[in-house]
């Protein structure tokens, strides 16, 4: 525990923002929740500091223990090995989430949706590849009953330097693919978490160009045809069977309430 970290000091704010009958930050809220977001340094989350660390950065102060798994997650071990990505886990109730994921280079999150879900992350270290998109709405499906029309919000790279991105259930680029140009780590914000109970799933999907499949016959009447280059046929599939997440030690100060 460390009264005023930057981290208590995320999580006081979240308290007073998120509740049950608000999932989602006013704009003034936000923008704070941004500002401080913008502020955190990895030290203050116990990463260290990644300028001086060596080639061995992919496993900085992580503390990593057994082999836990991310429970939003489908994670295992196959044969095709793909570098380990680590959740390091500072907060959970049930109005939000805190946590960090640690990527090495090369590391890739597929794409996967965020239901009903406002999400903060700010790039604490790194270069960290975006591609995302918002579903177009109204619903647009293929006439092959298999995918549905989206459009690309983002593709971009970003790093330490880059702002709090936010997505917002129907904005922002609600499904996202992450992949680590470099190690990097990302501290992210969930309101409301994950909840298989309240129905929000964590889905996965694998993103078409617009002409991998025929023009669909059903358009939305009036619809104006997308466009190749900021479209795309999105897919549900099977949680990836190469993603495996373990859980870290967070190192950094825990979070908690204070009695007055
Ligand atoms: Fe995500």
């Amino acid at each position: 525990m460390a009264k005023g970290s930057p981290v208590q000091a995320l999580y006081e704010l979240c308290r007073r923002t998120f509740s049950p009958s608000c999932a989602a930050a006013s704009p003034l809220e936000a923008r704070k929740i941004v500002s401080l977001l913008d502020s955190i340094r990895p030290e203050d989350v116990g990463l260290g500091n990644p300028d001086l660390d060596g080639e061995d950065d992919d496993e900085r102060g992580l503390g990593f223990f057994g082999r836990d798994l991310f429970r939003n997650f489908s994670s295992s071990r196959t044969g095709r090995w793909s570098p380990p990505i680590t959740y390091l886990h500072i907060h959970e109730c049930e109005n939000f989430t805190i946590g960090i994921f640690c990527l090495p280079t090369s590391s890739v999150i597929p794409l996967h949706d965020h239901p009903g879900m406002t999400v903060y992350s700010k790039i604490l270290y790194g270069s960290l590849h975006v591609k995302a998109y918002d579903w177009t709405e109204p619903a647009c499906l293929h006439s092959n009953g298999q995918v549905r029309l989206a459009r690309l919000e983002k593709d971009t790279v970003l790093t330490a330097s880059s702002p709090t991105s936010v997505l917002h259930p129907k904005t922002g680029g609600n499904l996202h693919c992450f992949t680590a140009i470099t190690s990097c780590a990302v501290l992210d914000v969930l309101a409301p978490p994950y909840s298989p109970s309240a129905g929000r799933f964590c889905t996965y999907y694998h993103d078409y160009p617009l002409s991998y499949f025929a023009a669909s016959s059903t358009m939305p009447d009036g619809a104006q045809e997308p466009a190749e280059e900021d479209h795309a046929w999105i897919a549900r599939i099977q949680s990836p069977e190469d993603l495996y997440i373990r859980q870290g030690r967070y190192n950094g100060p825990s979070v908690q309430d204070y009695v007055p």
